[in-house]
């Protein structure tokens, strides 16, 4: 009989988007939350280079939505239990809406701080006057909100880890970005004749 584990991959495509905006957040997150460490003198200079990345995570987020709409993921494997499967497509698309939110208010705050967006070779400039009663707000639910991505992505990355480790349905292999993945999938086929 077929074992049940049948280790179909996202597209090449998905899985780099995948783990470049993962790094991504992981660098732009982690500035984040070194702002207040900063010495005064450079910290304009690295609250720019996080605006900058973030500008990228949020551009990145858009192809790879655009991307996801018209490629549907492969189907899970026949493993994977009733609660996993109800529960991981409203989490992966909260993630989406929050790589999507967080970015934009983003933005807001660092366009209503009065700062002024330095891309190297130009800069771009919006002539807005540092507002607090805008700014204070927005920061506030700018931080928030990525705390609630980071939490977030922890319960998603530990989810991946249990899938793959104690359940042993190799959930992660469709997202891994190796060959490694490859294998037991042309294993089966050659075993099913290409089936
Ligand atoms: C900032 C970090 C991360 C973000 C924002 C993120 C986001 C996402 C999203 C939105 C999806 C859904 C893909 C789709 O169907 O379009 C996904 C899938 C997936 N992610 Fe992540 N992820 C992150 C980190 C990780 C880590 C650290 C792991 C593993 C340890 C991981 C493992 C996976 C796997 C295995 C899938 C495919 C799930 C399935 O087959 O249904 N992700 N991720
Ligand atoms: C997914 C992308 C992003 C993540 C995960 C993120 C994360 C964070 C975090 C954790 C903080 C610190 C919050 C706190 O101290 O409570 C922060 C602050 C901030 N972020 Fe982001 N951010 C992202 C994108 C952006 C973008 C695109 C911009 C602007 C274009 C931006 C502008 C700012 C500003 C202005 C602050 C406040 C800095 C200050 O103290 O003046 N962020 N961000």
């Amino acid at each position: 009989m077929l074992p049940s584990f049948n280790n179909q991959r996202y597209g090449s495509t998905a899985i780099a988007l995948h783990w470049i905006i993962a790094l991504l957040i992981v660098v732009v997150g982690t500035l984040g939350l070194l702002h207040d460490s900063w010495p005064k003198r450079t910290q304009a200079f690295w609250i720019n280079i996080h605006a900058l990345c973030g500008l990228l995570v949020w551009v990145l987020v858009m192809a790879r939505f655009w991307w996801r709409l018209r490629h549907p993921p492969p189907e899970l494997s026949a493993q994977i239990g009733e609660f996993s499967r109800r529960v991981s497509a409203p989490v992966h698309l909260l993630l989406y809406a929050l790589m999507f939110v967080i970015p934009i208010i983003g933005i807001v705050t660092f366009i209503w701080h009065g700062r002024v967006f330095d891309f190297g070779l130009f800069r771009v400039n919006f002539g807005i006057r540092a507002n607090r009663a805008v700014f204070n707000p927005t920061e506030d639910v700018h931080g928030y909100l990525a705390y609630l991505l980071f939490a977030l992505v922890g319960i998603h990355a530990l989810a991946a880890f249990w899938h793959q480790f104690v359940r042993r349905d190799g959930l992660i292999l469709r997202m891994w970005p190796s060959g490694a993945a490859a294998k037991p999938a042309a294993k089966q086929r050659r075993r099913t004749g290409g089936r």
